[in-house]
């Protein structure tokens, strides 16, 4: 396993913990059928097994698969640190290609963040045809459901709407500028993708993670990390598009003091401090 790997295994596990409310409400919603058997397709290195585990009871059978060995070799620790090893089992496989599965052999397929992170963070130029083939997999009756972590509407700066408003902007600019993501990225297209796949009563509902103070060491760690020195870094091009929309010199002042962890006006740490982002669910149903 290289570097990158187990970076990247560290960095989806802090994610999942961090997200674990807005996750276990949405695994709830489905309300998985006890014994029942699915499939998480793009598991990575495995945060969610155990809670789709829970999920059918304890008694159903959950595979996970990915496109990265590495990756699986870390969800098979996962497997094992929670003792589900009877109940849970991995496949490498990649979802552009047929799933190494019969037709109809399952109750249920549960797929997170992955219809966006084809290749270098880039969505799948056909999202339709991989939930088509995720279609093909369940039985008549049974569930589609596709969680897509949402960065619109997050509040991880209370207090400043005006700094954090502009500074995901300029995120998103740069992001744009530097051809980061596929056009088909857009979370906000999945329903025409499972309307396409043929799959019917399809619903969307919101998923809420909300922390206040005092956060727990992960919290902050996610925060700190992947937040505000990763998204909202302050780095020239950044700082650049931050002013050309809007922020001042002495807002982005403020953003450096508030976000740094020397500091005693460090946001993280304040009493008043919460912080809330969401997830959607997209859910679909393979017609009887
Ligand atoms: C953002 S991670 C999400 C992991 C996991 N679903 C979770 O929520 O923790 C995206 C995952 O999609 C996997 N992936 C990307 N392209 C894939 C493909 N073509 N086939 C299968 N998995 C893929 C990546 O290897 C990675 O593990």
């Amino acid at each position: 396993m290289i570097n990158s790997d187990s970076a990247y295994a560290e960095q989806e596990l802090l994610y999942n913990r961090f997200m674990e409310p807005a996750l276990r409400s949405a695994i709830n919603h489905l309300a998985l059928p006890p014994g029942s058997i699915g499939l998480d397709a793009g598991c990575g290195p495995g945060g969610l097994l155990h809670l789709l585990d829970a999920a059918s009871g304890g008694v159903g059978y959950t595979f996970g698969t990915d496109i990265s060995s590495p990756l699986l070799v870390i969800a098979e620790r996962e497997i094992q640190s929670h003792n589900i090893e009877d109940r849970v089992g991995l496949f490498c496989a990649s979802l552009g290609q047929p799933l190494p599965l019969p037709d109809d052999c399952l109750d249920w397929v549960w797929s997170a963040d992955v219809l966006t992170s084809e290749g270098a963070k880039r969505g799948f130029p056909e999202p339709a045809e991989v939930v088509k083939e995720m279609a093909r997999v369940v039985k008549p009756g049974g569930q589609v459901a596709l969680f897509l972590g949402n960065r619109l509407g997050a509040v991880f700066i209370p207090g400043h709407a005006h700094i954090e408003n502009v500074l995901a902007t300029a995120v998103n600019l740069n992001y744009r500028k530097q051809d980061h993501f596929h056009p088909a990225f857009h979370n906000e297209n999945v329903l025409s993708w499972m309307r396409a796949a043929g799959l019917t009563q399809l619903r969307m509902s919101a998923h809420i993670t909300e922390y206040q103070h005092p956060l727990h060491p992960d919290v902050i760690q996610y925060i700190q990390k992947y937040i505000f020195e990763e998204e909202y870094c302050p780095l020239p091009e950044l700082k650049q598009y931050a002013h050309g929309i809007g922020l001042s010199e002495s807002e982005w002042q403020t953003w450096l003091d508030i976000s740094n962890p020397q500091s005693s006006n460090y946001i993280l740490t304040q009493e008043d401090y919460y912080c809330v982002r969401f997830g959607t669910l997209a859910t679909g149903r393979v017609l009887k």
